[in-house]
C-alpha cells in the first residue's frame, strides 16, 4: 500500500538520474507537435472527460493551439506529457496551473489519456512525480486539485499520498443532466 511518504523526496544522486522528471513507473516531460493528434483523441473520448471540466467537442485546430500554447506558457503555468517509463509511449497529460509565487501556492490537473491504462499504477506515480517535482524543483509550498465527487478513483488516489479535503464547493458543475459538488484536494510541502 502507498503512503504519503511516496511524496517525500528519495535520496539520489545529483547528475545520475535518466529523465528530467522521473517517477516510478511514469516520466513527465515536456510537449511536442506530434502529441496532438493523441490529445486530440483522449479530450474527445467522453470517459476520460467525464471526470474533467471539458465540455464541448474539440477540434483539431484547437488543440493546435492548446498544445502552442502548452510549449510556451505563461510564468504561472506549466504543462507537461506523461510517458510510461518502460517503452516511452505518451499515455497522459499533466499541468500546474494558476501558480501565486508571493504565496507559493499552485493548481494542478492532469488525466491517463486511454482508460486502458487505468488502476495500473501510472496516474497515481504521475500525481507522486508532479507534486514533487512542485516542491523539490519548483519550491511550492502548497498545491492543490479540484475533483468532481462522483470521481471516486481520483479521490481514492489523492488520499492514498496524503492529499486531504479541504472543503467543498456546493452543487457547482452541472453534468449529465444534473448538478455535482465539486471538493478541493491540498496537499503541504510541510506538515502545517
Ligand atoms: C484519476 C486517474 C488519473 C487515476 O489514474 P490511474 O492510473 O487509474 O490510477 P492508479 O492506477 O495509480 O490508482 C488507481 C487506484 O484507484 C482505485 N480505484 C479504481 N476505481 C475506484 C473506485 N471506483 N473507487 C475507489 N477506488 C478506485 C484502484 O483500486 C487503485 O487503488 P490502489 O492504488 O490502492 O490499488 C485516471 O483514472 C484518469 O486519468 N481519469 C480521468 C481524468 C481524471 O479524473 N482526472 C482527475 C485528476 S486526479
Amino acid at each position: 500500500m502507498r503512503t504519503d511518504r511516496d511524496l517525500s523526496p528519495e535520496p539520489r544522486e545529483m547528475g545520475r538520474r535518466r529523465f528530467m522528471i522521473a517517477g516510478e513507473h511514469v516520466i513527465l516531460r515536456a510537449f511536442e507537435r506530434e502529441d496532438a493528434e493523441r490529445c486530440y483523441r483522449w479530450m474527445n473520448d467522453p470517459n476520460v472527460v467525464r471526470t474533467l471540466k471539458s465540455r464541448y467537442p474539440i477540434a483539431f485546430q484547437n488543440e493546435i493551439e492548446w498544445l502552442d500554447r502548452a510549449m510556451h506558457p505563461s510564468q504561472n503555468e506549466r504543462h507537461f506529457a506523461i510517458e510510461r517509463r518502460d517503452d516511452r509511449t505518451h499515455i497522459g497529460n499533466a499541468s500546474i496551473h494558476d501558480i501565486d509565487w508571493i504565496s507559493r501556492t499552485g493548481w494542478f490537473g492532469l488525466f491517463i489519456g486511454d482508460p486502458t491504462a487505468w488502476n495500473r499504477g501510472f496516474g497515481g506515480d504521475a500525481i507522486s512525480t508532479l507534486i514533487r517535482f512542485a516542491f523539490d524543483e519548483m519550491n511550492l509550498v502548497k498545491m492543490r486539485i479540484n475533483i468532481f465527487d462522483y470521481n471516486e478513483r481520483a479521490k481514492h488516489v489523492l488520499e492514498e499520498r496524503g492529499f486531504v479535503s479541504e472543503g467543498t464547493l456546493a452543487r457547482d458543475f452541472y453534468r449529465e443532466g444534473s448538478y455535482h459538488d465539486i471538493v478541493i484536494y491540498s496537499i503541504f510541502r510541510e506538515k502545517p
